[in-house]
């Protein structure tokens, strides 16, 4: 391998400079290559680190020389990192839930509120089964599959094209379609391909897959292509992302344009007039599903005009125009052997059934969750009865079920079959981890360990969170790294400023993880790097990553949009401690903010060490404020709405999200940070408040002529 250039940097000429860039690449990936390529690296770890340093210090000093291709942006090599990122250009998003007929009847009557539609007026949907697999979303570009990304957090996936183009059903190559065509769907794998998969791999000696999901999901993210090639994966398409032309005008006919480019759709698909009918076809799949081959897991409805369903939009992570009806949880019997007390990162005691191993829908559940104390005796949070007032006894036999991805739940017991030396279950009353008093604050359910900070394992599991994904979703840094991190001497992680002076904490940082079990050098150095990856974080997911009790992500970026930038959002919050004035009800007035979740805000910034803790994090972090959506040509953009009175052209839910989509914040009151007052008939006091304040006033016309919608 070529040595390492003496020049000094700030001596290099530009042509110099360029020439040297692209040696460093190809030197620095060939010693990726060489690394992962198994047992030979062919630089020692010194060396490496002097190149990258090399190729930073000339990257400093010659920024546009930076190549697309730099190390300095890779996280670590090909193979060790998996795979490379793929930036959705239109969000994957998950779906809501409905479990029962009257959730399938609620669904339907949303939409009809948000749409202004009365119970007469038609609307249709389609009803498909919701296919058990792992999405996939396939961009072409002129006909030719460019592209392939797993869901990932729904904005970043990961780039499997090489595994996509294994697919046999997936074509490679399609005519007459849009310029831009991003089809969305599921991978799976057959029953029949799963049981010859398991046989050979058990044959071998191997572990097989627990269940179809699992199997597809292993085959898809392989780092090797070839491995997903020998592996029976098929796809459904059932959706579609970025495209330059619309497919068609509904649902049904959009998919059968993706039928006729060559995907495979599912023939299952039925066109339902409403919610009874919805519900029967849901009864005609699960009666088929024994049949069908491969694992689905419910029904999915979608209003089938797309123009509705653009109307319609989406909530932070759920569309308003589809649900998933999820079949019936799956049950078995088994014993209950033990209850264990797991300590939440907000302090909650959270009581775990650890049971003898039972299957249940083809997993293996050997725990599931107790809810609380309450659950356990008998009695909901307000004493009534819940198991006809039945409490739970270790020893007891148990009936277990599990939904979907969902942690698995006890729903009875048999007191029948009961052990007469069955022992009651003492909820304990101090934290197990920490021994500080644990207590129940007004009618929570939930018993919490008042140790903060000083508890460890609230300590971890908050950590845990803060690297979670949605959260910093740091690579190579996950629970398990966590729990070893926070209990290590030499280089320990105890709060989440730690994580960004891991590398500077001393000189030899690097040696000590490497020398750590499961450590090696690329690792460790990929670790620092996916690390210094993160410094530059959105606002959104700075304060998700917080782990504030009843902040998660759909509350995180409410208020990331509010606030707009890290500044304003710890002032606001912080002069709201006081539960009254101006910036409390700046902080109430964010619509899905309600006192609970502001007071569990204003309690954590303003708690002394808890802020000091987040202060030093933020010392470390260049948090990127909030881009006001589509700063666009709208008129509304940027500004501050209120809607008072009735609105007679469409529904109030339908005008909050259009004027979000043009970058209007939409309050629930009027304050002196109001722009505009859209007032209806019947508008009250709002109304006096705006004029007393000299705030425009216009009527639902001249909104819908604001807003260029006429
Ligand atoms: S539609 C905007 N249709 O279920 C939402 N999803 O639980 C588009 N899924 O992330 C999704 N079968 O991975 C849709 N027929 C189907 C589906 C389906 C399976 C998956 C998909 C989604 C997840 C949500």
């Amino acid at each position: 391998m070529t040595s390492i250039s003496t020049v000094e940097p700030s001596k290099l000429s530009k042509q110099q400079a360029i020439e040297e860039l692209a040696r460093l690449a190809s030197m620095l990936s060939q010693a990726d290559l060489d690394y992962h390529g198994k047992d030979s690296p062919s630089i020692d770890d010194a060396s490496y680190d002097a190149l990258k340093r090399r190729n930073k210090e000339i990257e400093k000093l010659f920024p546009e020389l930076k190549r697309p291709d730099s190390p300095t942006d890779k996280v670590g090599g090909p193979l060790a990192d998996g795979f490379s990122k793929i930036k959705h250009s239109i969000r994957m998003l998950s779906l809501g839930n409905a479990f029962e007929q009257s959730d399938v009847v609620e669904f339907d009557q949303r939409i009809r509120k948000f749409l202004g539609m009365e119970d007469s007026d038609p609307l249709q949907y389609t009803a498909e089964p919701k296919i058990d697999g792992l999405s996939l979303s396939l961009r072409y570009e002129d006909g030719i599959l460019i592209s392939a990304a797993t869901r990932g957090d729904g904005s970043t996936g990961e780039n499997v094209t090489a595994n996509a183009k294994m697919i046999s059903n997936i074509p490679q190559k399609i005519e007459n379609a849009p310029k831009i065509l991003e089809v969305r769907g599921e991978v799976y794998m057959g029953h029949a391909d799963f049981s010859k998969l398991n046989a050979a791999q058990e044959a071998v000696g191997g572990k097989g897959f627990a269940n179809p999901r699992n199997a597809a999901a292993g085959s898809l993210r392989q780092l090797n292509a070839d491995i997903t090639k020998a592996r029976p994966l098929s796809f459904f398409a059932y959706a579609w992302g970025e495209v330059s032309d619309p497919l068609a005008k509904t649902q049904m006919s959009a998919i059968a344009r993706l039928k006729g480019f060559g995907f495979a759709t599912n023939d299952l698909t039925q066109l339902c007039d409403g919610p009874s009918e919805l519900v029967s076809h849901y009864h005609l799949i699960e009666t088929a599903r024994s049949d069908l081959g491969y694992d689905i897991d419910g029904v999915v409805y979608k209003v089938n005009d797309l123009e509705l369903q653009r109307r319609l939009g989406f909530r932070s992570t759920t569309p308003r125009w589809a649900i998933a009806h999820k079949f019936a949880a799956e049950l078995a019997w088994t014993r209950l052997e033990d209850i264990e007390i797991q300590v939440g990162r907000t302090g909650a005691l959270s009581p775990v059934a650890r049971l003898q191993p039972v299957t249940v829908g083809g997993v293996v559940v050997s725990n599931a969750t107790l809810h609380n104390e309450d659950y356990i005796k008998g009695v909901d949070s307000k004493g009534a009865e819940i198991r006809e007032g039945k409490d739970i006894r270790v020893g007891d036999l148990v009936q277990v079920y599990r939904a979907g991805d969902v942690i698995p739940k006890i729903a009875d017991v048999d007191l029948s079959k009961r052990d007469p030396n069955a022992r009651q279950f003492d909820f304990p009353e101090v934290c197990p981890k920490c021994q500080s008093a644990a207590v129940r604050e007004g009618d929570d359910a939930v018993r919490r360990c008042t140790g903060g900070l000083i508890c460890p394992a609230q300590a971890v599991e908050k950590l845990k969170h803060f690297v979670s994904r949605g959260a910093f979703d740091i690579e190579g840094l996950g629970a398990k790294q966590i729990e070893t991190f926070y209990h290590d001497d030499q280089l320990p992680i105890r709060e989440p400023a730690d994580i960004f002076t891991l590398r500077s904490r001393d000189d030899s940082a690097l040696t000590k993880l490497k020398n750590r079990d499961g450590w090696g050098g690329t690792s460790s150095r990929n670790l620092f790097d996916a690390i210094d990856d993160r410094r530059v974080i959105p606002l959104n997911k700075m304060i998700y990553a917080l782990g504030i009790r009843n902040v998660g992500e759909t509350a995180a970026n409410l208020l990331a949009r509010h606030y707009l930038n890290w500044t304003d959002f710890l002032a606001g919050v912080q002069d709201a401690a006081s539960q009254a004035g101006p910036a409390w009800d700046d902080l109430l007035s964010i619509d899905g903010v309600g006192a609970v979740m502001a007071t569990s805000l204003t309690q954590s910034l303003t708690h002394e060490q808890e802020f000091a803790s987040i202060a030093r994090l933020a010392e470390e972090l260049t948090i990127e404020p909030v881009e006001p959506v589509a700063q666009s040509e709208s008129p509304v953009a940027g500004q501050t709405v209120v809607f008072t009175g009735t609105l007679e052209k469409m529904s109030r839910a339908e005008a909050k999200a259009r004027a979000e989509s043009l970058g209007a914040k939409v309050s629930g009151s009027v304050s002196a940070k109001t722009n505009l007052l859209i007032a209806g008939p019947g508008a009250g006091s709002k109304a006096t408040k705006a004029a007393a304040l000299g705030i425009k006033v216009i009527d639902e016309d001249e909104w819908i002529v604001l807003i260029g919608d006429v």
